[in-house]
């Protein structure tokens, strides 16, 4: 079996993130921040050292303003519904996910905000003049995905940060954190999204967002949270204001795992791996005839993770994809959520193939995989 479907989720999880699930599930699993026993207080430490870690991670301190959340696509959302107002204009680009696509056109048809698409090259680069065009004076964000899920563009934020002043940039980082240092204060970006269940290694069912000092995003949930419980009114104070009911401790404790082994393997180490993978996969992809790769061409290997998107002459990606699925060889087919990615890239709507390796992949994985993609574009 071969797991090169890392964009999706990354498997397998590395030892620490299994220890520290199990250790949380067997020996303490109370519910944190509810109660004053031993085992609630427990797990509320174990929520407290993630947060930090996580925190310094992308180079900020304030572990307060790193929010919990059940993945990706909730982060944004938070962002998104809870940043955005009537008459705010926003611009976006033509590589968003879904999980950026849809909060906008929901607020587009139910509070009448608008929203401008910057088109990007066929590669998935947004085009920076096109881009300064959009922004306006009623512009309150820019949403922008940090590496693509489709081509693996990574987007040069510091420049797009010195062309949108200082006009709010909400970074979908699902696709980087963990693949490449994300430190908040040199992208430049006010609100961080990102899912934890990929590179960070935690089980799926964890995401997070930090929110910028100076940024004011209104709840889009209300609940317990063990905390001010004498008052009806929900407490505004971080990072209680966006995590109510009971956390997936399970999952805060595997991303601690996750990001402990990110630190002893160094996340160095782990991208330059990934991006030799990436280098080996596009280049074996690149020379079977009829096989068109997206992407990997014009800019430096720095500017993709890897995520190589790529369609067999005459195979709908999901025949194609049915055969390697024969052969123990998983990727992902399709849309992969993003219709507008694939209609930049010229493959809508029948998509393409993905293949995402991930830091446990081999080199050998890479080889067997591009000779059965050889063999199936023969036949
Ligand atoms: C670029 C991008 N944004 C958002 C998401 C949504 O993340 P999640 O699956 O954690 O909700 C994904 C997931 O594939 C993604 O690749």
């Amino acid at each position: 079996m071969i797991y090169l479907d890392n964009a999706a989720t990354s498997f397998p999880k590395p030892p620490e993130t299994i220890e520290y699930l199990n250790n949380f599930v067997t020996n303490i699993g109370g519910n944190p921040g509810r109660s004053g026993h031993t085992l609630s207080l427990e797990a509320a430490r174990i929520i407290f050292g993630a947060r930090e870690k996580l925190t310094s991670f992308i180079g900020m301190q304030d572990s307060e303003r790193l929010i919990f959340t059940q993945n990706g696509t909730e982060s944004l959302n938070i962002a998104l519904l809870g940043f955005l107002k009537t008459g705010d204009h926003v611009v976006t680009t033509s590589i968003e996910h879904n999980s950026v696509m849809r909060p906008l056109e929901f607020l587009r048809r139910d509070r009448g905000i608008t929203y401008t698409t910057v088109a990007c090259c066929s590669e998935g680069f947004v085009d920076l003049d096109r881009l300064k065009q959009a922004v306006r004076v009623n512009t309150k964000a820019v949403v922008i995905n940090h590496g693509s899920n489709v081509t693996g563009a990574v987007q040069p934020l510091a420049e797009i940060r010195k062309i949108i002043g200082e006009t709010c940039l909400i970074v979908d980082a699902c696709q980087t954190m963990g693949s490449i240092p994300v430190d908040l204060k040199t992208v430049g970006g006010d609100i961080l999204c990102f899912s934890c269940h990929k590179s960070l290694f935690a089980i799926q069912g964890v995401g997070a967002l930090y929110v910028r000092e100076g940024i004011d995003l209104a709840p889009i949930k209300f609940g317990g949270t063990g905390s001010r419980s004498e008052s009806i009114e929900h407490p505004m104070f971080l990072p209680d204001k966006y995590e109510c009911g009971t956390p997936n401790t399970p999952g805060i404790a595997s991303l601690l795992g996750g990001l402990t082994f990110i630190e002893k393997e160094g996340l160095a180490n782990i991208s330059e791996k990934k991006q030799a993978l990436r280098a080996r996969l596009v280049d074996g992809l690149g020379q079977i005839p009829g096989v068109r790769v997206y992407g990997h061409l014009s800019r430096g290997p720095g500017s993709y993770l890897a995520i190589v998107s790529f369609n067999i002459d005459g195979k709908l990606s999901s025949d194609a994809g049915y055969e390697l699925n024969r052969r123990s060889l998983f990727v992902r087919i399709g849309l992969h959520c993003s219709p507008v990615a694939h209609q930049t890239i010229g493959t809508f709507p029948t998509g393409a193939l993905r293949a995402s390796p991930g830091y446990f992949t081999e080199e050998a994985d890479i080889d067997i995989f591009v000779e059965a993609v050889r063999d199936i574009a023969r036949k």
